[in-house]
């Protein structure tokens, strides 16, 4: 697919056909594609938790599906068309692998002071990384949606499935052929805010 296009369909979709698993060469070549994503000081301070088989998935659900209220309108009905991605991809930071990584001596903040970061760059690198799973999804004729976990359930997703203290996930893209049932987010009614609107040319 050209890349112009691969950028203009890219949209999260958020139903899946649970019948029809990502073949194994697809799955590796969205791995594969997201650790081409750039990252600072070629840190690559990621890692990818895969969740193929029924039970991990089932697993995933049951420990991230928040029971804190209010739900959001629509909760259920996402959650039911969610729980049908044959493959989630959860994407981690490790800020410690940066604060190692900047103290080696060609970057030479030995002192691992965190006040030098501008913005958290683990965070970044990693979404990065899930930008391009996002984009290879859609360049293999797949949906792919990335949604957070609700900060309340990041401790039981760490205890379910063994995440060291040092990586937490930025997001978790689900991947799959589209279901019937996909959804466009209300959040779309917003309309998509221009580019004379938001760049600024020269001065702010
Ligand atoms: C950081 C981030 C978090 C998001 N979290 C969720 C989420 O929890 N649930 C969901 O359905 N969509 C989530 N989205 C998807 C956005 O709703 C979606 O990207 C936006 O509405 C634009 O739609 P499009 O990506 O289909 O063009 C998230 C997107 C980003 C970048």
């Amino acid at each position: 697919m050209e890349f112009a296009d691969v950028v203009r369909r890219r949209r999260m979709v958020r139903d899946y056909d649970p019948d029809r698993p990502v073949p194994p060469e697809v799955r590796e070549r969205l791995l594969a594609h997201a650790i081409r994503a750039p990252s600072a000081g070629f840190t690559q301070g990621w890692a990818f938790l895969v969740l193929e088989w029924a039970a991990d998935r089932e697993l995933f659900w049951s420990v991230t599906a928040s029971d804190a209220l209010p739900h959001p309108p629509g909760r259920d009905a996402w959650l039911t068309r969610m729980r049908r991605a044959p493959l989630l991809v959860v994407p981690l930071s490790s800020k410690d692998a940066y604060l190692d990584r900047y103290a080696e001596p060609d970057k030479g903040w030995t002192d691992r002071d965190e006040a030098r970061w501008p913005v958290p760059y683990w965070d970044v690198d990693a979404g990065m990384a899930a930008l391009m799973v996002l984009l290879t999804a859609v360049d293999e004729g797949l949906g792919a949606c990335l949604f957070g976990i609700p900060a309340e359930r990041v401790d039981a997703f760490r205890g379910a499935f063994g995440i060291p203290t040092t990586h937490r996930p930025v997001g978790v893209v689900s991947v799959g052929y589209p279901g019937d049932g996909d959804r466009r987010s209300p959040s779309l009614r917003r309309g998509r805010r221009g580019v004379d609107e938001v760049v600024h040319r020269g001065r702010w």
